[in-house]
């Protein structure tokens, strides 16, 4: 069986949750491998409509083990609410497991991102605020803690009071309040206990799914536009949600990935700042926003909305190389007789269709097509072959400047509205 990945080839929220819920059903193994509770995945199920930020999507079906990877960053104490909010709804954790690298994201963290943003004031980057940059930082500045730390309890409160000894300098210099180890400590610990097992070595896991072949999935968080080395830095999430991550965040040799679903958004949202060529303004995005109920899974803020950029996602074709494509919410775009579709930037009186960095980015102009909307509802369409000649068109041009061709097609939210 090929490992599949799942990824996000826009600006982050193009639907993924759905998709590998869907593909979730016949799955072995499913697994997060980067971001942490930035992350906002929605699934709309028959157990009804689910917000996961931790969790991965395949924990609704209950024979696929679910891991939280070790490239991701990880607060224990959101970990425990979500499986208490699964429970409560019915569905099984009893499959969830955590690996024991990944990193803690702790409180001061969540402090830290607040405070950082505060300072760039203007020059703020629309973060999700919850701890994720200063974490990876911390990871990265080898100042993390692995979760397989909280093992040993008293070397853990050491290692906590030993980083709390320079954070609360940062802190208190930044007017917040010290934080005490030993309530930090506890509250870790604690959440830490309740996980128990769940907290294990992964790799040993993956690697039988592997040798017996399983069909194991992973899902990325996020899309390329946020990507820590290719994404419109610095707007970009601390990670990398690029399929090539998920070999490293997952514990996957890379040959062992051979399908990957660049999930696509029939148009463009993004909650944060930085570039969105395509973005609309005024009443016009207003009335795309509510139509499509363009709000933010984790943070509730309204998201930028936009006409479908293909230098985007052909930016994220060309560094996951897409087996195929999946188009969510195409029957949003059914309340427009002709929709715009940008297929080059100009760029200082040239045509690209490259990808500038950020600064560049932020000079260009989005060059238009004009498709024929379809001015249908889609609802209730079994086939593909049943959609209408103008949305057929619609994707035919996405496969055509994407470079990928279309699997799947989203007409709605719930599993069932998926067009194979
Ligand atoms: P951070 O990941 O919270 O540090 O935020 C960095 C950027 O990524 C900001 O623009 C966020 O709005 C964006 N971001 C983070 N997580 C998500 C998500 O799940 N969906 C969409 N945007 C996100």
């Amino acid at each position: 069986m090929p490992v599949t990945a799942v990824v996000g080839a826009q600006w982050g929220d193009e639907g993924k949750g759905k998709i590998t819920d869907l593909l979730a059903q016949t799955a072995d193994v499913v697994i997060r491998y980067q971001g942490g509770n930035n992350a906002g995945h929605t699934v709309v199920n028959q157990f009804g409509t689910f917000k996961l930020h931790l969790v991965p999507s395949g924990i609704f079906n209950p024979n696929a083990l679910c891991i939280v990877g070790p490239g991701t960053v990880v607060d224990l104490q959101v970990l425990c609410e979500e499986i208490v909010s699964l429970e409560a709804a019915g569905i099984s954790t009893a499959n969830l497991r955590v690996s024991d690298r990944a990193h803690l994201l702790m409180p001061w963290h969540i402090a830290l991102d607040r405070l950082d943003e505060r300072e760039r004031g203007r020059q703020k980057l629309g973060t999700t605020g919850r701890g994720v940059g200063p974490a990876y930082a911390d990871k990265v500045g080898r100042h993390g803690i692995q979760i397989y730390e909280v093992r040993d309890e008293k070397a853990f409160r050491e290692r906590v009071s030993h980083e709390l000894a320079t954070k609360n300098v940062l802190l208190t210099r930044f007017g917040d309040a010290p934080m005490d180890p030993v309530t930090v400590a506890d509250g870790v610990l604690a959440a830490a206990a309740k996980l128990g097992d769940r907290i294990t070595d992964t790799l040993t896991l993956v690697e039988s799914a592997l040798a017996k072949d399983a069909a194991i999935l992973v899902e990325g968080q996020l899309g390329a536009m946020r990507d820590l080395d290719w994404g419109i830095y610095p707007y970009v999430t601390s990670s990398n949600p690029l399929a090539g991550a998920a070999s490293v965040g997952a514990g996957i040799p890379p040959r062992a990935i051979t399908r990957v679903i660049g999930v696509v958004k029939a148009y463009s949202t993004a909650v944060g700042e930085g570039p969105f060529p395509t973005e609309l303004i005024g009443p016009q995005a207003d009335s795309l926003r509510e139509m499509a109920n363009e709000y933010g899974a984790t943070t509730g803020r309204p998201r930028r909305v936009g006409w479908f950029d293909a230098v985007a996602a052909h930016h994220a074709h060309r560094l996951n190389a897409f087996t195929e494509i999946a188009v969510t919410k195409l029957d949003i775009l059914g309340a427009y007789a002709e929709i715009p579709f940008c297929t080059s930037y100009e760029l200082d009186g040239a045509t690209t269709t490259s990808m500038p960095p950020t600064r560049i980015l932020e000079r260009v102009k989005p060059r238009y097509e004009t498709l024929r909307g379809w001015s249908r509802d889609l609802t209730g369409l079994a086939d593909r072959a049943h959609l209408p000649v103008e949305a057929r068109a619609y994707l035919k041009r996405i496969e055509e400047t994407v470079g990928a061709p279309v699997g799947m097609v989203g007409i709605g939210p719930e599993r069932e509205a998926t067009l194979l």
